[in-house]
């Protein structure tokens, strides 16, 4: 039985339905047109009430688009950007990507990720 599957488009198909899924530092790595694609295609294989679990850097809504948000500690080593990796992304980046999916956005926010990134709560509707 195939219980790992690693692709580049988000391929799930494993025959089987879920309940929950996380992305954890993985949305950070990506554009906003493949975390719509993600988001997509993970619907397809979830029940509804299902719960995708994404994790992503937020910047607040007044933060300029151009803006390269530097580290913040030694440890932080990375500089994000909102066009390339890694990449920060304001909360409603994360309502857009999932509007042609049938999910519910909802925010959870800070749980204590080392380098802050925060978490939302996807539920997946009926269709
Ligand atoms: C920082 S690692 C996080 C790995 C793991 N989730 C964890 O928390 O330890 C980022 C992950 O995103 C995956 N990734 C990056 N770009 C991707 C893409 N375009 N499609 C699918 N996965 C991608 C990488 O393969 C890597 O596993």
């Amino acid at each position: 039985m195939t219980n790992l599957h690693s692709t580049d488009r988000f391929d799930n198909d494993f025959g089987v339905a879920f309940d929950v899924a996380i992305a954890q530092s993985v949305f950070t790595h990506l554009p906003l047109n493949m975390m719509r694609l993600c988001l997509y295609r993970v619907a397809k294989v979830m029940r509804p009430g299902g719960r995708f679990y994404v994790t992503f850097f937020e910047r607040d809504p007044d933060f300029p688009l151009d803006q390269v948000k530097a580290p913040e500690s030694a440890s932080d080593s990375r500089d994000l950007w909102t066009e390339r990796n890694s990449f920060w992304y304001y909360r409603d980046d994360m309502r857009w990507v999932a509007e042609r999916s049938p999910w519910q956005f909802g925010l959870i926010g800070e749980w204590d990720h080392p380098r802050g990134q925060v978490m939302v709560e996807y539920t997946r509707l009926r269709d």
